[in-house]
Order: C-alpha cells, then structure tokens, then sequence
C-alpha cells in the first residue's frame, strides 16, 4: 500500500558524492504523490544544481540561512513546521556532526535543530569516515534522539574503496520511508496508551531504614522515552531514582512497592504495559513508625510484596492488551522467563543476565532476550547495545504487534 501519497517531505541534501541519487529519489517520491522542498548545502551545490531538483520537485530549492528573497525570512522555522518529515539524503559526515552537536550555522543544521518533526538520516560517505570513532559516536548521539538511520550499506565506493559507508538505494528509501508513515497512521489512528514501571522501590523498616536493590531505572526510563517518542501517549511510574525527569510524559514518583501498584491501578486503562521496576519481592510486614533504637540482634518479619505485573495480567476487565514484564536472572534465563511468563499469566518476558557486570542494572547497556507467550513466536535474542537502542527494538516490537 501506498502511504507517501500527499506527504511533505522535506530534502535535506548535503555534499555528499552521492547527492545524485537523490534525483532519482525525488522522481520515486513524486512518483508516490509525495510533496518534496529541497535544502542544499554549500558543498552539495557542487554535487547537483538547483536547477535539476527545482525541474524534478517543482518547488523552489532553499539555500541560505539569511535570505533577503524569501517572504517570511524564517525558512529554518517555516519549512521544518511545513514537513511531515525531514529526510537527510546524503547525509554528510560534516552534517551527521554538526546535527549531533546542535550547530546552528546554515539553513539545514539550523532548521533540523528547529524541528519538531522525526529526521531520517541516510548516511553516505567513505568507509573510513563512517567506522571513525568520531562519526559512530555522532550517529548513535542522534539515534538516542530519536533520529532515524537508513543505511549505509556495504559495497564499492566512488573512491574505489570496499566496506560500509554506500548509501542506500533510493528504492530502499522509499520503502522505508512508506513503513514509516505506516506505522504513523497505524498509532495515529489508535492513540495507544502505555503504562512503564521503573526502577527499584523501597520498603522501609522504620522512618530511615529500608530495604531496596540495585535497578538504576535506566532501561524502564529509556523505553518510555522511546515510546513516547513514537506516539505512544505514555505514564512513567517510577521508583527512586538519579535520572533526569524525561519529558513529554506522565511521570508519577514513587518509594514503596504498594504506592507503585497504587498508581498503577489508578492509570488504568492502558493498552501496553510494561513493567520493567525491580518492584522488591518482600515488604516489611510491620512498619515501625519511630526509629528502631539500636540493639545487638533484630528480627525482620517480611511479606510478599505486591505483584503488579501478575494483577495487572490477570485483571479482569482492565487487563492491557500487551502486558510485559521484566526478569532480572544470574542462571537459567531462558527457562526462567518461561517459568514467569505461564506464572504471571503475561504476554512477553524481558529477559536479562544481572551477573554479568558490563550489562544489566547499573550499565548503560543491555542484552535481552524476549519471551513470547505466544508459542507461534520464536524467542529473540537484542545483542549487547545501549539501553536506548534496547528500548528502540522493544518499541519496535510492540508497534509491529499493534499493527497485526
Ligand atoms: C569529491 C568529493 C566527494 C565527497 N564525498 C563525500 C561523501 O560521500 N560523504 C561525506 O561525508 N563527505 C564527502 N565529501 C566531503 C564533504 O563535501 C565536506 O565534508 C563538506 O564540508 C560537507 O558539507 P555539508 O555537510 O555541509 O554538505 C566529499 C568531498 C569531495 C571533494
């Protein structure tokens, strides 16, 4: 199906080699019914001229930041509230750097900073410069943003070099530029909601002392952000934590595993929930309202914790439609996610090996493996990356499961 039809894509070309199959890109897109403006760099002007992408597009072609020609003057604002989408193509290494720096210094770094709207990347340079510490660091900045990569992909270069750093066929471009839009309309058209539970809780003995555990909040926090950022309007519960609010969403705080499954019940319905907090699995059966004076032993009577992933699984009319929880495992991982999942009655295990120090609780990375319920579905490894980029993949996931 074709989803580009009437859409306001926005042509950023950089001075890139490849500059010109984003000729043929924009005959593929106006073919689709796509609206295209077009913004060259200085340098891509010595790559294709004005005068063959105004031919193609129809439109004008946009080049300076101050331009005494232009009515508003404001093309930077202007033209990224006029897209639906900003497509890099090529994107530069020099522009890859600057967007990642938040440089403001011509009309396309100055207008992406601007923007409000996703920016899709097509990386094209010599292999070189795209493995070069500094350009991996850059682009994995901008995926953290929310920014979008196609590409690049392996082959013979202009230069006459061999590896990664081709860019993508404008065919390719195409078809992800329409899944895209697919998937936009699919959220759009359902406005899903979500509920993600984070970090660890407290379950204090007396007023000073409690008992908690190491989760950090990282990766909960993360996929919140991802789901948000992919239109998901969602509800941050979060236990304590040293994060940084994330913005534009819910966010509830919380100390105790009863106040998050208090908040929880309150932000019914949802239709995803992820439960990623390390909720503890005892609470102190009787809280001592004044500190307990020192002494040389104590006996501490604990009781099981609330179970917020089995209640909200097992919730007669309010169940969500996508219930995922989170197992934080040192041995048998696979078995014991599978144990979980028919224990808790939920519809995905995420599932992570805590003893290895380089990735789980306090890392900023990651290696999951996903459970499914659904026997028909075969059990994914996510190798070792950023938490962000984990989060990035399970949002990916549930939107796909949404759209079937
Ligand atoms: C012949 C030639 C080809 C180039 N090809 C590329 C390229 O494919 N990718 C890239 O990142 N830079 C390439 N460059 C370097 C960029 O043109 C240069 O970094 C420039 O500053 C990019 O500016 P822009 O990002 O504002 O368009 C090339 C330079 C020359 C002279």
């Amino acid at each position: 199906m074709n989803y580009l039809k009437d859409k306001k894509i926005l042509l950023i070309i950089t001075g890139g080699i490849a500059a010109y199959k984003s000729l043929e890109l924009i005959r593929l897109l106006k073919n689709k019914g796509s609206e295209i403006k077009t913004v060259l760099t200085k340098s891509g002007k010595e790559f294709v001229t004005p005068l063959s992408i105004t031919s193609l597009t129809q439109n004008k072609v946009y080049e300076e930041l101050f331009d005494s020609n232009s009515e508003a003057e404001m093309d930077h604002i202007t033209l990224s509230r006029w897209c639906d989408v900003i497509l890099v193509s090529p994107a530069t290494a020099n522009s890859i750097s600057k967007f990642s720096y938040g440089n403001a210094e011509d009309l396309a770094s100055t207008l992406v900073l601007a923007s409000d709207k996703k920016v899709i990347l097509v990386p094209a340079m010599n292999v070189r410069m795209w493995m070069h510490q500094a350009t991996q660091e850059n682009v994995s900045k901008l995926l953290n943003y929310g920014y979008l990569c196609v590409g690049p992909e392996i082959g013979e270069m202009a230069c006459g070099e061999y590896g990664k750093g081709k860019m993508s066929e404008p065919t390719k471009i195409i078809e992800f530029l329409n899944n895209f839009f697919s998937e936009q309309k699919t959220i759009s058209k359902k406005k899903l909601k979500a509920i993600v539970t984070s970090g660890p809780t407290k379950e204090y003995i007396d007023p000073i002392r409690y008992i908690s555990n190491n989760s950090s909040g990282k990766q909960g926090y993360e996929i919140a952000k991802s789901l948000i950022k992919n239109g998901i309007e969602t509800t941050l519960i979060s236990g304590p934590t040293n994060l940084p609010d994330p913005r534009n969403l819910k966010l509830i705080k919380v100390q105790t595993g009863e106040e998050m499954y208090e908040e929880t019940k309150k932000n019914l319905p949802v239709d995803i929930a992820v439960c990623a907090a390390a909720v503890g699995d005892f609470k102190i059966s009787k809280f001592q309202k004044k500190k307990i004076k020192k002494q040389d032993k104590i006996n501490l009577e604990l009781e099981k914790n609330r179970d917020i992933l089995n209640f909200l699984s097992t919730h007669n009319f309010l169940r969500p439609n996508l219930v995922i929880g989170f197992a934080a495992e040192t041995n048998n991982i696979i078995e014991n996610a599978e144990a979980k999942i028919s224990k808790k009655h939920c519809d995905w295990i995420i599932a992570n090996d805590v003893s290895k120090s380089e990735i789980g609780f306090d890392s900023d990375f990651n290696e999951v493996s996903i459970i499914y319920k659904d026997k028909n579905k075969k059990n994914e490894l996510i190798s070792k990356r950023n938490k962000s980029e984990i989060a990035e993949e399970i949002t990916k996931r549930i939107l796909a499961n949404f759209n079937t």
